[in-house]
């Protein structure tokens, strides 16, 4: 099977933000508990942050990290997290049904962020609580000093304000599911009413207003709109959120599943733009895709844990090789998306449909998706490419004209580097991709790195890695300089990350 794509230094969709690259740890299951934080395991540092966990963080290169839900969110005291630790509370976590000691709060979690060296993005409580504990959140993180909440902060031994800069008008609100769930016009109002006091308290944070929990919620479409006519002259970004299941064992059709992410985006993109015309504003509100994964190996077995005890085992999907692939076209998805994608949050980082996986008091390891993020991550930075692309396509159960090759390419100018990621969704051929290339002077292949296993349901473990990147010999390029021409095959399957110089 063949696919041609052309790749032009002038043709560009936009730059990425490097925002795209961000991941979540809400305080769910085993994320912070024996996830980040395990005092006592002999990796611990001497804040009890796991030292394994934050090298395999680090080499992912992720610049943000949401913070502390997600559902957890609609029902947390911010305040039960600071101060002495042996002071705070244990709570009920009604969201997940599990006990929450607080043991880690705000400033535990800055001091993580910091020593995994990327950046938080908090979400504040819109569910049980309102407007005045979102601007006293912020005053406390923000704020320098000689104000109470500011103050209280330095008391706590923390001088500096943590100076967050993004921040969630709190969780899938329209989700029944959520503590304290709201109408589109419900949630409009006390979103609208934050945003003023939260950017009163510091002008400098950017806001994300909750969309829908999916596209195939009920009140998709009219959530936005609705919500937006509160709050578009307030808020930078609506959020969007995309689990992807293969419950029926159908990899053709679970392959397919980014094109619905494709269509939500663009979706949301107009919705946000109907709203900017209705409105006569000049002002565009861009997207924070600040969930998105596959999420449903671990729905059964969740079922079965019990309830109320700290920290429990949930929602700790395995991945897969296909699994890897479907994540592969997600993030391509989000790059083609770049000129409206700003924020994109791999949900979630540690334990918890992740990643990155622990043993408490064992080891840590790499789930087979990590390693697709790990690539976009680190070489897909700069200008995305608008490629045209000639290849077959195929009909699923649920999609049609589904490529066989889903592709795109990123140009990072500091560099001179350009990487293609393309995902191989032929699960028997292999496919030749040519691509022909202007403007990029003389380039070379850097190298080509494939993921792919003939058994698509293999996955890793803590003891054997058996979904890894491997090299590839055979990518050439030929022509002359300012022209050249890509050939490269890609196995059936496969994730693959070209790059040239
Ligand atoms: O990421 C897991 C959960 O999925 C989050 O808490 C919630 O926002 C979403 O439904």
């Amino acid at each position: 099977m063949k696919a041609k794509m052309t790749l032009h230094r002038e043709f560009s969709i936009g730059e990425t933000d490097k925002r795209i690259y961000g991941s979540f740890i809400e305080h769910l299951g085993r994320a912070v508990y024996t996830g980040i934080y395990e005092p006592g395991h002999p990796e611990a540092d001497e804040k009890g942050f796991r030292k394994d966990v934050i090298k395999l963080v680090k080499d992912l290169d992720v610049p943000l990290v949401r913070y502390p839900g997600g559902n957890f969110v609609s029902g947390y005291n911010w305040e039960d997290g600071i101060g002495p630790v042996d002071k705070r509370p244990m709570r009920l976590d009604l969201a997940w049904g599990t006990k929450e000691s607080n043991k880690v709060g705000i400033n535990e979690f800055a001091q993580w962020a910091k020593k995994a060296n990327t950046d938080v993005m908090m979400a504040v409580n819109l569910g049980t609580r309102d407007a005045e504990a979102a601007r006293n959140i912020v005053e406390y993180c923000n704020f320098p000093k000689g104000s109470y909440w500011s103050d209280l902060r330095r008391s706590h031994g923390v001088q500096d304000p943590h100076n967050y800069k993004l921040w969630c008008l709190g969780n899938e609100m329209d989700g029944p599911w959520q503590i304290c769930h709201r109408t589109a016009d419900e949630y409009g109002r006390v979103a609208a009413e934050a945003a003023k006091v939260m950017k009163w308290t510091d002008p400098s944070i950017e806001l994300v207003a909750c969309g829908s929990s999916n596209a195939r919620m009920p009140t998709f479409g009219s959530w936005e709109a609705e919500m937006l006519d509160h709050v578009y002259d307030l808020v930078d970004y609506v959020s969007l959120h995309i689990y992807f299941g293969n419950h029926e064992s159908d990899t053709p059709n679970f392959l397919g599943r980014s094109l619905e992410m494709d269509n939500f985006i663009k979706t949301v993109a107009g919705i946000c733009d109907l709203v900017k015309a209705r409105k006569h504003s000049k002002k565009i509100v861009n997207l924070s895709f600040d969930e998105w994964n596959v999420w449903y190996h671990s729905n059964n077995a969740d079922k079965q844990v019990e309830k109320w005890i700290e920290a429990p085992p949930i929602l700790e999907d395995i991945y897969n090789m296909e699994d890897a692939l479907v994540a592969g076209c997600m993030l391509i998805t989000l790059l083609k998306n770049a000129d409206r994608v700003k924020v994109a949050c791999l949900a979630q980082l540690v334990n918890v449909i992740a990643p990155i996986m622990t043993v408490p008091g064992g080891n840590s390891w790499r789930q087979s998706i990590y390693y697709p993020f790990m690539d976009a991550s680190l070489f897909g930075r700069g200008t995305v490419l608008r490629c045209p692309v000639t290849a077959d396509k195929y009909d699923s159960k649920e999609y049609t004209d589904i490529p066989y090759i889903e592709t795109v390419a990123v140009h990072n100018e500091g560099n001179n580097e350009i990487a293609i990621f393309a995902v191989n969704r032929n699960l028997k051929e292999n496919l030749e991709l040519e691509a022909g290339i202007s403007g990029f002077g003389d380039c070379k292949v850097i190298e080509h790195r494939s993921l792919f296993n003939n058994d698509l349901k293999a996955a890793n473990s803590a003891k054997e890695e058996k979904v890894k990147p491997v090299i590839q010999n055979g990518a050439k390029i030929e022509g002359l300089v300012g022209s050249k021409k890509l050939s490269v095959l890609l196995p059936p399957a496969s994730w693959n990350v070209i790059r040239l110089k």
